[in-house]
């Protein structure tokens, strides 16, 4: 509690995750509890998770809030309320409810998904006092004590990626939430492992995402591998379709970044027109990485580029 006995941010979000854990039992919960279910998502894991429901209704969970004395102000500044011209409403309206804590456990933010297919897909709380998207990462608090044991993390980009890969007893994934992975979520990251394996969704919104944030991590001194899933997958479908041993072998096969940049734009290579821009993208990137570090890779590089390895070793000084 905070000054005057007034409950703290975090004791309001608290509520409002307990709100919304009854609701997914309640009977407004009745359609994501069978959605959760037909996404093999099943009740035993609902707790584990901490999943909620936010009903449709325009202001359920600022009514409940209001009526246990919590004051406007700071609902609204927690992001979960919005101020419209006809009063307060709330912000995540017949979502599934995806709570997000930082490392230490503490409620952070709340991510939403619809079912209905209106608005976007996903909404997550706004920045604020609270929440900022860039510092989190999505079950790292369930996921550091394993990421420290396993000497990896496993990074996705979503939600249901994350909680698909500890069910398949994958318990070092945490997820970017999104695409932009930033340096501050790669420091984090750093705290409890020096590798890091990137699995983003296999869409061309995810390859580039994977070259962008493989920099990022290995600026920051971690091993990066990067898993590639078949053509329009994500984790969670992947595993779904495939289960956890064909997941491990992806690991297995995944690449470390100079091989991975290399594969991603060898199409372009072999492109005579593009061919010259997507050597320098390369080498700019490749010459971010040390050299003892690069040196393995040194002779497959310099053949896929067509060039003496002495000179692509000039260049990448
Ligand atoms: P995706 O767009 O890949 O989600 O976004 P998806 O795999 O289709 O979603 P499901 O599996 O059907 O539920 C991946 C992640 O990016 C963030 C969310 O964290 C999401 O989990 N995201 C996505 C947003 O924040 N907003 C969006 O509108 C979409
Ligand atoms: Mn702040
Ligand atoms: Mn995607
Ligand atoms: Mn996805
Ligand atoms: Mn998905």
């Amino acid at each position: 509690p905070e000054r005057g006995g007034h409950k703290s941010l975090t004791d309001v979000m608290e509520k409002a995750l307990s709100i919304y854990r009854d609701c997914l039992e309640g009977a407004s919960g009745e359609i994501a509890r069978r959605y959760l279910i037909k996404r093999d998502l099943p009740k035993e894991w609902w707790s584990h998770f901490e999943i909620g429901w936010a009903p449709p209704a325009w202001d359920y969970l600022w009514r409940a809030l209001s009526k246990a004395g919590i004051p406007a102000k700071a609902v609204i500044e927690c992001g979960l309320v919005v101020e419209g011209s006809r009063g307060l409403y709330d912000r995540f309206r017949g979502r599934v409810i995806f709570p997000v804590r930082d490392v230490t456990g503490r409620l952070v933010g709340f991510g939403g998904r619809s079912l209905s297919g209106e608005g976007a897909k996903y909404i997550n709380t706004p920045e604020g006092p609270l929440f900022h998207k860039g510092s989190c990462l999505y079950l790292l608090n369930l996921a550091k004590d394993a990421i420290r044991e396993r000497g990896r993390a496993i990074l996705v980009e979503g939600y249901m990626d994350a909680i698909r890969l500890h069910m398949a007893g994958f318990r070092e994934a945490v997820a970017s939430l999104g695409t932009a992975l930033t340096e501050e979520q790669g420091k984090l990251l750093k705290r409890f492992t020096n590798s890091c394996y990137v699995c983003y969704d296999a869409d061309s919104a995810g390859r580039e995402a994977s070259i962008r944030g493989m920099y990022i991590l290995q600026a920051l001194g971690l091993q990066v591998n990067i898993v590639s899933l078949p053509p329009d997958r994500d984790p969670d479908e992947f595993l779904q379709e495939k289960g956890s041993k064909a997941f491990e072998d992806l690991l297995k096969k995944s690449l470390p970044l100079p091989l991975y940049h290399i594969k991603i734009r060898e199409d372009l290579l072999n492109d005579l027109n593009l061919r010259k821009k997507v050597v320098e993208e390369l080498i700019e990137g490749l010459s971010r990485i040390d050299l003892p570090d690069l040196a393995p890779f040194i002779p497959q590089i310099a053949a896929k580029l067509g060039m003496p390895r002495h000179a692509l070793e000039d260049e990448l000084l």
